[in-house]
């Protein structure tokens, strides 16, 4: 199919195309995920033509709908990464999809981070193997990250650690606005190094530090909103699958029963995610995983351990 390029776009000037070039837009597509403010300050224009810009583009877009055959077609061909577990991969119906927002949620040293590490190994495997031979984008908010502790689960599978850390790229962010900023302009990156796992340890951090107290509530979910749409954007558009760990809160109000902790960032987070899953503590290094919300699973839960190999359905 004869792609459309922004050369063939009416609104735009080879001037305004360099821009758009160096600011990570690749395709006519995605401008249409924009909204005229974003779009005019990106490229420095006024408004009136950013939305002319927008609407050329959707009206360059195939809007055809697609049949329920092609849509199964199109979801039989997401990949998935394993997680380590054979357990945990089994609960989440084979590993982490491609095509997917999965937030992994729990309590402090629950193993959400753990996680991370050990799919940011496996990815690059192949696909035998449970990877995609693919790189990762890890975006730090908590300053956790470990390259120590990735080669230590390297070096003890038998791998050499040098060979995948240097296809993992990471960003320690400093507050929500530089989150969000470099998921606004991820997509450059993910092409250029063949990124098939895109993880934010955590999504919460930031958000739950910068806008506390009830006045600031409605500014928090607007920025939630913003960043959720993004992702989803992106996750629909691209081949990678997204990772997103998340913290939890205690319930404090006494007319709701279920006092269980549960994910932080309320409703404007809550429905993006595709599969979600919360980790709790059990005996020793033993971690309880349970599916909940999949709109293809069951609710279902599963024990596995965290290891010096990492993430493992043996205790050692
Ligand atoms: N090298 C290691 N060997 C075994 N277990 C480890 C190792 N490093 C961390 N852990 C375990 O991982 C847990 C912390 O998990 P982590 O993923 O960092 O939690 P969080 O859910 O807060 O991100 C701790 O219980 C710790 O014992
Ligand atoms: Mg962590």
């Amino acid at each position: 199919m004869y792609q459309k390029k922004f050369e063939d776009m009416e609104s735009l000037t080879e001037e305004l195309i360099e821009k758009l070039i160096a600011r990570g837009f690749t395709s006519v597509e995605s401008l249409c995920w924009l909204n005229e403010e974003e779009l005019a300050e990106k490229i420095d224009i006024d408004q009136d033509l950013a939305k002319k810009i927008i609407s050329e583009a959707i009206s360059f877009v195939d809007q055809k709908p697609l049949s329920a055959v092609d849509l199964l077609a199109k979801e039989e061909k997401r990949q998935k990464i394993s997680t380590g577990s054979e357990l945990l991969d089994e609960l989440l119906g084979g590993g982490i999809y491609t095509g997917e927002i999965t937030e992994i949620s729990g309590e402090f040293a629950a193993g959400k981070t753990q996680i991370c590490f050990h799919m940011s190994i496996n990815v690059q495997l192949n696909q035998e193997k449970g990877g995609l031979n693919g790189g990762v984008y890890y975006i730090d908010t908590e300053g956790t990250f470990s390259s120590t502790r990735i080669a230590q689960i390297a070096q003890s599978n038998g791998l050499n650690p040098d060979d995948f850390l240097k296809n993992i790229a990471v960003t320690r962010t400093y507050n929500s606005d530089h989150l969000i900023f470099l998921v606004m302009n991820v997509e450059k990156l993910i092409k250029e190094r063949n990124i098939k796992l895109f993880i934010i340890d955590s999504i919460a951090s930031h958000f739950r530090a910068e806008y506390t107290g009830n006045e600031k509530l409605v500014s928090r979910q607007q920025a939630v909103m913003k960043l959720a749409e993004t992702l989803k954007q992106l996750v629909g558009r691209l081949d990678i699958a997204i990772v997103v760990t998340n913290q939890v809160i205690a319930t404090i109000d006494e007319n709701i029963f279920d006092k269980s902790p549960h994910p932080a960032l309320g409703f404007a987070w809550a429905h993006r995610p595709h599969q979600r899953i919360l980790l709790r503590k059990g005996r020793g290094q033993a971690r309880i995983a349970r599916l909940y919300d999949s709109s293809r699973l069951p609710d279902r839960e599963c024990i596995f351990f965290i290891t010096e190999k990492g993430i493992s359905d043996k205790e050692k």
